[in-house]
C-alpha cells in the first residue's frame, strides 16, 4: 500500500527538528529506536500465546520464546513473560545507540547501566514495556509507555554510571514521552514538546504513519473511567465527583454520564485523546503504604506530558502531575488526567472543604435526643 503522500514517523522527526537549527538528531535516531522495540513487540503480542511455538525473531537478540517471566517484579507483581520479553526488547534495542546514558523500568529494580562496549549519551529512557499486561490473556489492547529525560550535565560530562536520583526529575522536564497501543491496529502517539502526533502501523511498510496530526483531548465530557470496585476506599472528593457522575441529569451535573473501565491505561488514554473523557486512579485508602496505584515515572509522567501537551490537564488530584519531585523510582500516585474542564472539577473538590456530614437522625432537630 502506498504511503499517499503521507508523512512517516522519520520524516515527522526531521521536520521537527528542524525547527531548532543547533540539534543533532540524537533525540530523533533515539525515537526511531524506542518506535523499533514498540514494532517489534506488537510482533510479539500479535502471536498471543502463540508466541510459545512459533519462531518470531527479533533483531536485537531477542526472540520470541515467551518461557521466560513468571517471577515477581519489585512491585511484588507477578510477571507475565511478555512483561520480560518486551522489557528485554526495549534494551537490547536502545543500549548501544550511544543516545542513552542510562535505562530504568518498571521491570528492574535499580537503573540499567549502558554496556562498557557502547559509548554513552545524553538522555535518559524511562519505561513501561507493557502496560495493562493483565489483559493479554484476554486478548484486550495493551501498550508501551515511555519518557525521555536529559541526563544531568555531571553525568553527561562523567561518563558515570547512572543511580537512582538521576531519574528523580518531575515530569516537566522531559524532552519527549509517548505510547504504543498495540489494539486492531498498532498507533504510536508521541510528543515532542511541540503538540501531539498520532502515527499508524502500517504492516505491509512496518513504518509508522501520521495519520493524526495534532491530536486535541475535546475540553468538554460525559465519560469517566475508575475502576469502582475501590470505592469504599475513595477519598471523600472521589465519592462526591462520581456520585455527580452517576446521579446524571437528575444530580448537580445536570447531564447523564457514560462509564468505562478496561483495566489498560495505554486503552483508557488512547480512548480519552481521540474522543475526550476523564480517568481517574485517585489516592485511597486501601493500602496506606501504596498511595496510588500507578507509577509516577514511567506511567503518569508520560501520559501526563501527552495529555497536556494534547491542550488536556493531567493531575494527582490536587495538583499538576507534572510538577510532582519524585521521590524514588518506583514511587506510586493517584491521578487523574483527561478533558480540562472535568480534572479541574475533580481538583477544585479536593481544595473544597469535605461538605460536613449529615447529622444522624436521632440527633437530627425534632429527634428525641435534639440538644
Ligand atoms: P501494568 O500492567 O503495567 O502493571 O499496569 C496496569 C495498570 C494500568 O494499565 C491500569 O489502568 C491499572 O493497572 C488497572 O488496575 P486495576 O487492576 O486495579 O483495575
Ligand atoms: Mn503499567
Ligand atoms: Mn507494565
Amino acid at each position: 500500500m502506498p504511503l499517499s503522500g503521507r508523512w512517516t514517523l522519520t520524516r515527522y522527526l526531521i521536520e521537527e527538528r528542524r525547527r531548532f537549527p543547533g540539534a543533532t538528531g540524537d533525540l530523533n535516531a533515539l525515537i526511531l529506536d524506542v518506535a523499533l522495540a514498540c514494532k517489534a513487540i506488537a510482533r510479539i503480542v500479535a502471536f498471543g500465546t502463540l508466541a510459545d511455538t512459533v519462531g518470531t525473531s527479533m533483531p536485537g537478540g531477542a526472540n520470541g520464546t515467551a518461557a521466560v517471566g513468571g517471577g515477581v517484579n519489585v512491585q511484588g507483581e507477578v510477571q507475565k513473560p511478555l512483561d520480560v520479553l518486551s522489557n528485554e526488547i526495549f534494551i537490547r534495542m536502545n543500549e548501544w545507540n550511544g543516545h542513552l546514558a542510562g535505562l530504568a523500568s518498571e521491570e528492574m529494580e535499580a537503573p540499567k547501566q549502558i554496556p562498557g562496549s557502547y559509548p554513552r549519551g545524553k538522555y535518559l529512557l524511562v519505561f513501561d514495556p507493557l502496560d495493562g499486561s493483565s489483559n493479554i490473556d484476554v486478548n484486550v489492547s495493551v501498550g508501551s509507555i515511555f519518557s525521555i529525560l536529559r541526563a544531568p550535565e555531571e553525568v553527561i560530562d562523567s561518563g558515570r554510571d547512572v543511580v537512582e536520583a538521576d531519574f528523580l526529575q518531575p515530569g516537566a522536564a522531559q524532552v519527549a514521552a509517548g505510547y504504543a497501543i498495540y489494539g486492531p491496529t498498532t498507533m504510536l502517539v508521541l510528543s515532542v514538546g511541540n503538540g501531539v502526533a498520532g502515527f499508524t502501523l502500517n504492516p505491509n511498510l512496518g513504518e509508522f504513519v501520521l495519520s493524526h496530526a495534532d491530536i486535541r483531548v475535546p475540553e468538554q465530557t460525559q465519560e469517566f473511567a475508575i475502576n469502582t470496585s475501590n470505592s469504599r476506599f475513595w477519598e471523600p472528593p472521589v465519592k462526591r465527583y462520581v456520585a455527580e457522575c452517576l446521579a446524571g441529569q437528575t444530580g448537580a451535573r445536570g447531564k447523564d454520564f457514560n462509564m468505562r473501565w478496561i483495566a489498560s491505561m495505554v486503552a483508557e488514554a488512547h480512548r480519552i485523546l481521540m474522543r475526550g473523557g476523564v480517568f481517574l486512579y485517585p489516592r485511597d485508602t486501601k493500602d496506606p503504604a501504596r498511595p496510588g496505584r500507578l507509577r509516577l515515572l514511567y506511567e503518569a509522567n508520560p501520559m501526563g506530558f501527552i495529555v497536556e501537551q494534547a491542550g488536556g490537564r493531567a493531575s494527582t488530584g490536587r495538583q499538576p502531575i507534572l510538577g510532582v519531585n519524585p521521590g524514588a523510582l518506583h514511587q506510586r500516585i493517584g491521578f487523574v488526567f483527561g478533558s480540562k474542564a472535568e480534572v479541574e472539577r475533580i481538583e477544585r473538590y479536593h481544595h473544597e472543604p469535605v461538605p460536613s456530614e449529615a447529622p444522624a437522625p436521632l440527633f437530627a432537630p425534632r429527634s428525641l435526643f435534639r440538644d
